[in-house]
Formats: structure tokens, sequence, C-alpha cells
């Protein structure tokens, strides 16, 4: 069971994807190959991680249609601006391996370098030319989309963030559902931290599943794309396995209470990597 989200361009998103930070290409080969044969439809990289031309070999290995894959990977800091983004895009094209990818995403906003419209206007002429089906940006916050919006009259499709229980975003979950942008949730069960948590165990024990199965399962009932990473064969299939157990209302509250507003990563305001 993968249930896909719609986006505001049409295309369709499916709600557990397969992360691969932070696998080598060679570890990426094996894991993308792995996921796909398991079932995952969406993979998800990034130039920065530097792995594109494993995933894509994994992807190649795997046997499945490439239509019948959502691949996303990411635009780094160092290419943010309007010229070095076309060619970065390319780069990324060669290593993959294909002619086309279904979902860009700036990776970080980068706001003191104030590059990220004109990076967004590449990607724009890039979806125009078919070779993007649909942009999208990565830790930017609401101040960040809506400068995009004025530019250039278009919205994000997707919003790729850091959320976790430890980390609920509940105001940056509320802005994107009003500009009907999807959240899709990086590092969604907290990189392995919020897998000992006494309460999750006492809803997995209730429901006889993992605690990363209820955390992910938790992320698909509130509407959000999750992108588990795991080099573990039986993990990554657990983590696709969220069809047959539903959370009550009682455990949504529950999960919701753990909220600690504990950030893993970098604050999207100033973070910088390139
Ligand atoms: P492994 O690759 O050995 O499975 P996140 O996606 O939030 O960044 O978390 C990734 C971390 O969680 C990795 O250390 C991964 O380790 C671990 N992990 C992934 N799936 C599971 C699972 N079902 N149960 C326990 N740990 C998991």
């Amino acid at each position: 069971m993968n249930p896909y989200f719609e986006l505001n361009d049409g295309n369709r998103i499916p709600a557990i994807g397969f992360g691969t930070w932070p696998m080598d290409d060679d570890e990426a080969h094996e894991a993308v190959r792995l996921a796909l044969h398991a079932g995952y439809r969406l993979i998800d990289t990034a130039a920065r991680y530097g792995n594109e031309r494993g995933v894509g070999l994994g992807i190649a290995d795997a046997g499945v249609a490439r239509e019948d894959v959502v691949l996303t990977t990411k635009l780094r800091g160092q290419d943010q601006g309007f010229d070095a983004t076309l060619r970065a895009f390319d780069e990324s094209l060669g290593k993959l391996g294909t002619d086309y990818v279904d979902l860009y995403l700036i990776h970080w906003p980068l706001p003191r370098v104030d590059k990220y419209v004109d990076s967004w206007k590449a990607m724009l002429r890039l979806k125009e030319e078919g070779r993007i089906r649909s942009v999208g940006v990565s830790n930017f916050l609401p101040e960040h989309v809506e400068r995009l919006r004025r530019a250039t009259g278009v919205l994000p499709a997707v919003n790729q963030v850091e959320l976790h229980p430890d980390f609920q975003q509940g105001a940056l979950r509320q802005a994107m559902a009003a500009l009907g942008i999807v959240v899709e949730c990086w590092s969604p069960l907290g990189r392995g931290e919020v897998l000992e948590n006494p309460v999750l165990e006492t809803i997995a024990r209730k429901h006889g599943r993992s605690v990363a199965q209820v955390i992910l399962r938790w992320h698909l009932q509130l509407g959000l794309v999750a992108i588990p990473k795991s080099q573990n064969p039986e993990r990554i299939r657990q983590n696709l396995a969220l069809g047959d157990f539903a959370l009550d209302d009682g455990d949504m509250a529950a999960i919701a209470a753990l909220d600690a507003g504990r950030r893993l990563g970098g604050d999207p305001a100033t973070y910088e990597e390139f």
C-alpha cells in the first residue's frame, strides 16, 4: 500500500518515498535497487549527496519502467543563479542517466546569497521544456515561497523540510496547506533518534507494529509525504508496509504532544551549504 497525493500541477507523488542521504554511489546503487523491488516508486537524491550516479544505476538495475518512478534531485547551493542552474541540471541528468526528472528542488533557500528567485526562473524554463515534470523547493520558509509567487506567479508543487515527532512544524504545515503545496518530510524518523520514545513504543505495541511504522503512518495520516532512509532490506520493506493498520485519534493526539520543536538540521533562515 502506497497511496499517491495530488500535486498542484496535476502530477502525483507517492506518500512514502526512499531517502538516500548519506549513502555513497555504491550504497545508493544497491539500496535503490532493493527499494524499487520492495515497491517504492519515489526516490530522493540531491547533487549535494554525491550519489546521483549510484541512484541512476539502481533504477536501471531494478528493471522498473522509468515512467513509473518519481525521481527527485536537488540544486545545490553553489549552483544557484539562472545560468548555473541550467548547467547543474544537465550535470545531474548526466549522472542519473536519464533525460528528465520528475521533481527538481532548490535544496536550501540561502537567503543571504539571494539567488533563489533566479534559480526558480531557470527551473520554470526547464519545466516548459519538459525536462522537469514538477518544480519544488526544500527547506523554504513561507516568506521564501511567497517571494517566488510574487516574482513568477508559480508556486512550488512540493516543499521538502525536516519533519518528525520531535519537530512537527505546525505553522509551516498550515502555511503550505493554505497554498496547496505538499509537504515532504526529510528525516521522518528523526535520523533514528525518536525510535526509543516510550509513548511511541506503547502505541507500536498496541498495534503490533514497529515504532518506525507508527511514525510513518502518522505522517501519512497527516497528508505528508515521508522519505525514510534505510540500507537494511527488512527495514526498507517494513517502512513501506503501513496499509493494514490505522492510528486512532488518541494515538494522533499523543504523538502531537511529543513535539519538542527540536530540529536536527539547519535553520533555513541562516543555514548555508554549497
Ligand atoms: P538503517 O539504514 O540501518 O536502517 P531518517 O530517515 O529519519 O533520516 O532515519 C534514518 C535512520 O533510521 C537510519 O539510521 C536508519 O538505519 C534508521 N532506520 C530506518 N528505518 C528504520 C526502521 N524501520 N527501524 C529502525 N531504524 C530504522
